[in-house]
């Protein structure tokens, strides 16, 4: 089996996962990886026995290389996915994708044109709990939805200085909500501000409204001095809950809670081996670039929400 060659842009905290899963798939060969901090670069190279740069240009250069990841600062994201796509590379793109969805569009349009594969980095989508979950809503197993409460909270990741809460972190519920929900919002509403950091916003309360009636809490924070990701989707028939951190599930019907021992994966290792199989089969992703347009619209509209103190109607 050929190996499909991968180089990942961005060797901090999460571009660490992204290297090291690629090493451990069998479908992949990392051949190359890149940080503005050479050092960083080379700490990692090293590790894999591959090539360190400071510079994507030169990395891009090599034609071996198909697919990259772009795991840079938040404000980066577009400009090095930017580059990857007109070096006609596959891109998986971080979240939030960029900073405005005019640029979000942007890399959509580049990667159709030079008919490449373009991916966001909407990890929950690759949780089994939650694919049961959107199942269920689908198949009505929980009777109608009427809403979905999230919750998102930690301490703030120091290293996160170039966007906010609602960019870096509430953004993967705006997106969970349009994958469970497999429609879009109408309206969102929202509450955001700044207690700790004064640079963004470091908490959010978002309310999303739909077409049906059916409604999404989403509570985001880097307030919380410890880790909380969960989701309770309360249908006419049953809720179910998950824990996003162990991925525990359960289903609490009228007369008896069940809890489905569904198997763990690693998200981020499902998500880069679909990632691979899309390029290499020429399938559709999970997660297309459009999904990411749309989840940062939807983000950016909750901000504006805030800032005007008023509902935000959304645009089809
Ligand atoms: N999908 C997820 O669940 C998830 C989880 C964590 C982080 N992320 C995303 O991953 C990205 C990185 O987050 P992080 O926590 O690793 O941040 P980090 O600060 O630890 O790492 C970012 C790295 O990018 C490097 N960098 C910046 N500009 C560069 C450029 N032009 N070329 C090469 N390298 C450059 C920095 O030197 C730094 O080493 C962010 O966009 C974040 O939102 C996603």
């Amino acid at each position: 089996m050929t190996k499909l060659g991968v180089a990942v842009i961005g060797t901090g905290q999460w571009g660490k996962n992204h290297a090291r899963v690629y090493k451990e798939l069998a479908s992949t060969e990392l051949l190359a990886v890149c940080d503005v901090n050479l050092q960083r670069a080379k700490s990692m190279a090293n590790q894999y026995g591959v090539k360190a740069y400071s510079d994507s240009t030169e990395m891009l250069k090599n034609k071996d290389i198909q697919a990259v990841n772009i795991c840079t600062w938040s404000t980066i994201l577009y400009q090095e996915a930017s580059k990857a796509l007109n070096a006609g590379k596959h891109v998986l793109v971080e979240k939030p994708m960029s900073t405005t969805p005019e640029q979000a569009r942007q890399l959509v349009k580049n990667a159709k044109e030079n008919d490449l594969h373009l991916t966001v980095g909407f990890l929950m989508r690759f949780i089994p709990g939650l694919q049961l979950i959107r199942q269920s809503v689908e198949n009505k197993k929980i009777g109608e939805l009427v809403s979905v409460t999230t919750k998102r909270v930690s301490q703030w990741p120091e290293r996160i200085g170039d966007v906010g809460v609602v960019k870096d972190t509430a953004i993967h519920d705006i997106d969970v909500m349009r994958y469970i929900s497999q429609q879009d919002p109408i309206s969102v509403y929202a509450k955001v501000g700044s207690k700790r950091i004064k640079k963004f916003e470091d908490y959010a309360q978002i309310m999303l409204t739909y077409k049906n009636g059916e409604t999404a809490f989403i509570e985001s924070n880097w307030l919380t001095p410890y880790k909380t990701r969960t989701i309770i989707t309360t249908g006419t028939e049953a809720i179910m809950r998950l824990d996003y951190n162990t991925q525990d599930l359960s289903i609490e019907e009228k007369t008896q809670t069940l809890q489905p021992r569904l198997q763990f994966q690693e998200p981020l290792k499902a998500e880069l081996q679909h990632f691979v199989d899309c390029i290499v089969n020429k399938k559709k992703p999970v997660v297309t670039g459009e999904d990411g347009v749309k989840a940062l619209e939807i983000a950016t509209a909750a901000i504006e929400s805030s800032v005007k103190n008023k509902a935000i109607h959304l645009k089809k």
